[in-house]
């Protein structure tokens, strides 16, 4: 039987780290491989596993910090952009050890909501498993996502909502908290 407090310790210790708290470290192919099945046993309609990821590691990473300046440069106005900012695109990519694109491929055969709601049930596994091991993560989303195709082929009704950094992380997960669940929650009985 599952220990439901540890499986509760890691949803609470799940953080956003970003690549600036990721050791020089690599994740290992079969810690990368624990997170990608995890990934693919998230809950969805029809059996349509709508969500498809891009792993980027290596060179490539080189590769897609131009690519995000790039986009940087062209969606800003030039007066608006800034050197630090600049850096701290090419940083988060090259301090992270691998990164990965998330898309979701539309069906058609439900609405699209319940498909990227399965996309963000098998980021949240990804999310969970990268906290079991010690590797630190975090999804962003970038107005740049919608110009992926620039970047990757993508497939026909194939669509990126996110770039998942990751990185063995180093020092302590930050504190955080939520507003009680009371709160969100009604009961109805009658
Ligand atoms: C769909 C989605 C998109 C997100 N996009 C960004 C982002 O673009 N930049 C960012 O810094 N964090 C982003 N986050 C992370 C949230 O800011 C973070 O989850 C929130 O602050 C709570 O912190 P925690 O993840 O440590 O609990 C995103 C999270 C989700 C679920």
């Amino acid at each position: 039987m599952m220990n439901s407090h540890d499986l509760l310790q890691i949803i609470k210790s799940r953080r956003s780290v970003m690549p600036t708290q990721y050791s020089e470290k690599e994740i290992t192919s079969d810690e990368l491989n624990l997170i990608l099945e995890s990934a693919n046993w998230a809950p969805n309609h029809k059996r349509t596993e709508p969500w498809r990821f891009r792993v980027i590691q290596g060179e490539a990473k080189k590769r897609f910090a131009e690519f995000m300046l790039e986009k940087y440069q062209e969606t800003t106005l030039p007066e608006a952009q800034s050197e630090r900012k600049k850096a701290g695109i090419a940083e988060k990519c090259m301090m992270s050890d691998k990164i990965i694109l998330i898309s979701v491929k539309t069906s058609h055969l439900l609405p699209e909501w319940e498909e990227l709601a399965a996309t963000a049930m098998a980021v949240q596994n990804m999310w969970l498993m990268c906290t079991a091991l010690g590797i630190g993560s975090y999804w962003s989303s970038p107005g740049t996502i919608s110009k992926m195709s620039e970047f990757t082929d993508l497939e026909e009704d194939e669509n990126c909502y996110g770039i998942f950094y990751m990185g063995k992380r180093k020092g302590d997960l930050h504190e955080s908290s939520r507003q009680p669940i009371k709160n969100k929650v009604q009961f109805i009985e009658s």
